[in-house]
């Protein structure tokens, strides 16, 4: 039988006869065989061992088919020895293969690791909508002069959008508003006057109350859009009066453009007020742009509403929030608001 090329120095060269062999070469064979699998810093070069080592062509593989030739007695003993060999050899095997498997994954974490302490790469801050900032700079106004707001639905019913308003079916004011139905009796709402109703309903004087709202016109240039916000304004006391009323507005554009504007008051017509009356202002360009509309509650709405018409005078307005935006940061479209083209809206933050 022809001894087994084992590659690695370390292997000492044993007689391939199983019974030229004694326990302490076996042992040093062994150890030999350990030193080696210690040594091996890949899975390629621990898988060539393993074949050297324990494959078909082994040393070990060799003495072991020797066995049969023995008697019994040597063979228990050098059976023994092998069995000792081959154990030690597997086990070192094994743990040099979890070994290898756990330096891979440690490297690989190494290179996978991500640095928490590095800043954060350049987290965008957001900003409100112009559209937003506006109504919250109106709202501010009026929430300090005493107002609360209310809300109201967008889906609105024919009676609270017209009719309680003075504005019977048939009425050419009608006409004005472009109104988007769902039915007879449904609509998105055109202002945000019905809130008015609602809250004379359900509140009794003194009421002042401001509302904050989309409402929706079959409408569009470059002051209109056919969704657009309003900004309600409703007073009911025992004394208002139409002197106050041009007081509070005039008051509220001061400080709302910490300027003074050129502003006009023009007398205007709308069924729910008497008299009416629609503000504009003169822009940067030299043009009036109405701002709102507003006038005294008219007595058949309040008593619409089961409020004395007799002892309580009320005031109302109702203003276009788009309108005052374009006015404080100067654009001549209002439609830029709700393009929602980022170039424009980062101009805002
Ligand atoms: C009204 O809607 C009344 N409800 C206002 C009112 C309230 C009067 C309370 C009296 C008492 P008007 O249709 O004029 O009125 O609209 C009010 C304001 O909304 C206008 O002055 C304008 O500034 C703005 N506005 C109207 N239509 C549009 C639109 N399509 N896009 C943008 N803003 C608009
Ligand atoms: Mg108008």
């Amino acid at each position: 039988m022809t001894t087994p090329a084992v590659t690695n120095d370390l292997l000492p060269t044993l007689p391939s006869q199983l019974s030229e062999l004694n326990e302490a070469q076996l042992n040093d064979f062994a150890t030999a065989a350990e030193t080696s699998i210690a040594q091996a810093l890949d899975m390629t070069t621990l898988q060539s061992l393993r074949v050297q080592l324990t494959g078909k062509k082994s040393f070990l593989t060799g003495w072991s088919k020797q066995l049969g030739k023995l008697d019994s007695h040597d063979k228990k003993t050098y059976g023994g020895w092998l069995h000792q060999v081959r154990s030690r050899i597997q086990e070192a095997l094994t743990s040099q293969q979890q070994h290898l498997e756990a330096k891979a994954l440690q490297t690989k974490l190494e290179a996978e690791r991500i640095d928490i302490t590095l800043p954060a790469r350049g987290a965008q801050k957001g900003h409100l909508h112009p559209v937003t900032m506006i109504t919250q700079r109106m709202q501010q106004f009026f929430v300090q002069a005493g107002f609360n707001v209310a809300t109201g639905p967008e889906v609105e019913s024919d009676y609270y959008n017209f009719e309680a308003l003075n504005i019977p079916s048939h009425h050419p004011a009608r006409a004005m508003h472009d109104t988007f139905y769902f039915d007879a009796h449904y609509l998105l709402r055109t202002h945000t006057s019905p809130v008015q109703i609602r809250t004379m309903e359900q509140s009794a004087p003194p009421i002042r109350i401001i509302c904050p709202g989309r409402v929706y016109r079959n409408d569009s240039d470059q002051t209109h859009s056919p969704m657009f916000h309003q900004l309600e304004g409703l007073m009911v006391t025992e004394s208002s009066t139409f002197a106050e009323l041009k007081g509070l507005i005039n008051e509220f554009l001061q400080a709302f453009f910490g300027k003074a504007l050129t502003v006009r008051f023009r007398p205007s017509f709308f069924p729910f007020t008497e008299p009416s009356a629609e503000v504009d202002i003169l822009d940067d360009n030299g043009n009036w742009l109405e701002v709102m509309g507003c006038g005294m509650v008219h007595p058949q709405v309040l008593t619409n509403c089961g409020i004395d018409a007799d002892k309580y005078t009320g005031f109302a307005f109702g203003m276009g929030i788009e309108r005052f935006a374009m006015l404080y940061y100067g654009i001549d479209d209002l439609r830029l608001f709700f393009q929602n083209d980022l170039r424009f809206l980062k101009q805002f933050s």
